[in-house]
């Protein structure tokens, strides 16, 4: 896929662009690394919201990814930009109203690249990747497993994998 036009572009995005779309750009980092995809695939976060506009992720959410060998520390929050659908093949969403937004936001001709992230899930437990923001750690572990799986989905659909072509992690 995208061969001939360099590294495929994937956006992820929720709310605030410092729990949810950060571990998401982690979890993502971690598969490249695993399936030799650097340089191939290239992966960013943001949020539809504005108030964490510089920050770093949410502690809880550092150290649930750390816990899983994922580093999330050197993130900052930004905004979605309106030139992000052009530079991004896929705009992954984390939960319905992230995507409605998304869709709103997209110029003519780019909402096909959005989509709920949870789409790629096998699962089957929600369509949205619960907001942990306001709730306990066992929210972040939450994220960390819905987001492994439907990721490792998705990078297996992508079939760019170097070792085997086949997904093999
Ligand atoms: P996120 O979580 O969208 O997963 O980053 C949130 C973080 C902060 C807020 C909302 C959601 N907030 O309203 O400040």
């Amino acid at each position: 896929m995208n061969e001939n036009e360099g590294p495929v572009r994937i956006l992820f995005v929720c709310l605030g662009n410092i729990c949810r779309s950060p571990t998401a750009q982690g979890v993502a980092e971690q598969e490249i690394s695993r399936r030799g995809l650097q340089g191939r695939v290239e992966v960013d976060s943001a949020g539809t919201g504005s108030w964490h506009i510089g920050s770093p992720p949410d502690r809880r959410a550092v150290h649930a990814a750390a816990d899983r060998g994922i580093d999330l520390s050197r993130q900052r929050a930004r905004q979605v930009h309106f030139d992000d659908f052009h530079r991004f093949d896929f705009i992954m969403a984390m939960d319905e109203a992230n995507f409605r937004d998304l869709v709103s936001m997209a110029p003519a001709g780019a909402t096909q690249k959005v989509s709920k992230v949870l789409t790629y899930s096998d699962l089957g437990v929600a369509e949205d990747v619960p907001d942990p923001y306001y709730g306990g750690s066992h929210g972040f572990e939450q994220v960390l497993d819905l987001l492994e799986n439907a990721l490792g989905l998705f990078f297996d659909q992508l079939n760019m994998d170097h070792a085997s072509g086949q997904g093999a992690r």
